[in-house]
């Protein structure tokens, strides 16, 4: 089939996507599939009426791509794509919505409050430390973990750099001591299999953007070093998460995992339904580990689109 690798945009996290929808595409291209690259503008819908592709491979994140805004343009022009649909999309993008998703059905996630930005100069919104983040974005862009200790100030000061400058609207959730993992689930004939667990463990600081996409600053350890039940608990979570939201084709949950606590501390923090798809990114490093190469992950999400 004629495939649109749809990338870049113009969210945050554009040159992500860049990498993502290229790597996606040369790797079709190495299977023998037609292939047009779109750099998605606002003119994405004459490209994509011009190209008159059989299927969309959405390699875009952060909004418009992930929000479920460029996912209704394509359900109106009739045109299949990967991974998940327009409602999937709107919630699983926002923090919020997610919550109020997942916790009602038992999923654990950390208590989290939205608060305005301007409102975090009159006062913490709960007790420190706490981590603050974007209402509706990924890659890590914008977080902030807030602590006596950190160049905060308390409370926060107004002309302090941080996402409070950039982001009117903010989740402050309770930070979780302790591991970071990541459990990514695939599409396919037979339902959604969750693929395995892998820890990151940044060589310094938080996995933060810098940590994510530089080469070398994160250690991952795949499958991760951890207690059997943790290791099934993220399992279990992140395929229930995948099926609760509707998500389509491959899924990636992230998770904090507080290691005093046993598996009572594990707490999903977010479900990216469009994971990223660089060579450093976390799905296909687990769907290798799974015996899946690059290439055939690419080719699955777009059969999983097509039937
Ligand atoms: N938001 C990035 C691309 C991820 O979740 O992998
Ligand atoms: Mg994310």
């Amino acid at each position: 089939p004629h495939v649109a690798v749809l990338m870049g945009g113009w969210s945050s996290e554009r040159p992500v996507s860049l990498m993502s929808g290229n790597g996606v595409a040369d790797a079709l291209e190495s299977r023998g599939y037609r292939v047009t690259r779109i750099d998605m503008g606002r003119d994405v819908a004459v490209k994509l009426a011009q190209a008159a592709p059989d299927v969309v491979f959405n390699a875009l994140h952060g909004a418009p791509g992930e929000d479920g805004t460029v996912q209704g343009m394509l359900d109106l022009m009739g045109i299949p794509y990967t991974h998940s649909g327009l409602t999937t999309s709107v919630i699983a993008i926002d923090k919020e919505l997610t919550k109020r998703a997942l916790v009602p059905q038992g999923i654990p996630m950390p208590g989290g409050r939205l608060v305005r930005s301007d409102d975090l100069y009159a006062g913490d919104p709960i007790p420190r430390p706490y981590v603050l983040k974007p209402a509706a974005e990924g890659s890590s862009v914008g977080v902030a973990i807030v602590t006596d200790e950190s160049h905060c100030g308390n409370p926060i000061r107004r002309d302090a750099e941080g996402p409070w400058q950039h982001f009117p609207e903010l989740m402050a959730e309770p930070f979780i001591r302790g591991r970071e993992l990541t459990t990514a689930v695939m599409g396919g004939a037979d339902g959604p299999r969750a693929l395995c667990v892998t820890e990151l463990k940044p060589k310094s600081g938080f996995y933060d953007f810098e940590a994510k996409y530089t080469d070398g600053m994160t250690e991952h350890v795949c499958p991760a070093d951890i207690p059997a039940d943790v290791t099934q608990a993220c399992l279990d979570l992140a395929l229930r998460a995948h099926v609760l939201l509707g998500c389509k084709g491959a899924s990636r949950s992230d998770f904090r995992w507080d290691d005093n606590q046993g598996v009572e501390g594990l707490f999903l923090l977010e479900v990216n339904t469009q994971p990223g798809m660089t060579p450093l990114s976390l799905v296909p490093e687990q769907a290798k580990h799974c015996g899946m190469d690059y290439a055939t992950l690419v080719e699955a999400i777009v059969a999983d689109a097509l039937n």
